[in-house]
């Protein structure tokens, strides 16, 4: 017969399972479409504004001068340029439909940057963008 103590323990041990769960299966929903690019010129990435087309509102930039991804969001006509680094120790991240996922020790942000769990204490990397001729320029410095 369980009493009530091992009942509140084995409930608390599936309570920590299935946020596990769903915390890894936020993360493993389908991948974001990639754009890989041969070269950066001058400090800058340019992505052509059509290479959003038909692929939502999120894209994954990946440059070999970079050592990890940048995540390209566009609102209306403004764009967001999130570096995929984890500020916590520096592991390459994992975007998805709503959030961005460090599989190193759980750090989770939004899709401004922001920390949304710890331990990551810090906001991801932001660059500044801008559109000139139907090319989002993404600025490195
Ligand atoms: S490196 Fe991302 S949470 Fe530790």
């Amino acid at each position: 017969m369980s009493t009530r103590r091992s009942f509140i323990k084995s409930g608390c041990a599936a309570c920590i399972l299935m946020g596990a769960g769903m915390s890894f299966l936020e993360s493993c929903s389908t991948p974001l479409p990639m754009i890989k690019l041969a070269s950066t010129t001058g400090g800058q990435i340019a992505v052509g504004t059509d290479a959003f087309a038909n692929k939502g509102n999120m894209l994954v930039v990946r440059s070999k001068q970079l050592e990890y991804d940048i995540l390209l969001i566009k609102n209306a006509d403004a764009y967001k340029a999130l570096y995929l680094r984890c500020t916590h120790e520096g592991v390459g991240l994992t975007p998805a439909a709503n959030k961005i996922f460090c599989s190193a020790h759980g750090s989770v942000f939004d899709l401004e940057g922001k920390v949304v769990k710890e331990p990551a204490l810090r906001p991801l990397k932001t660059y500044p963008t801008e559109v000139i001729n139907n090319q989002i320029i993404i600025h490195l410095s």
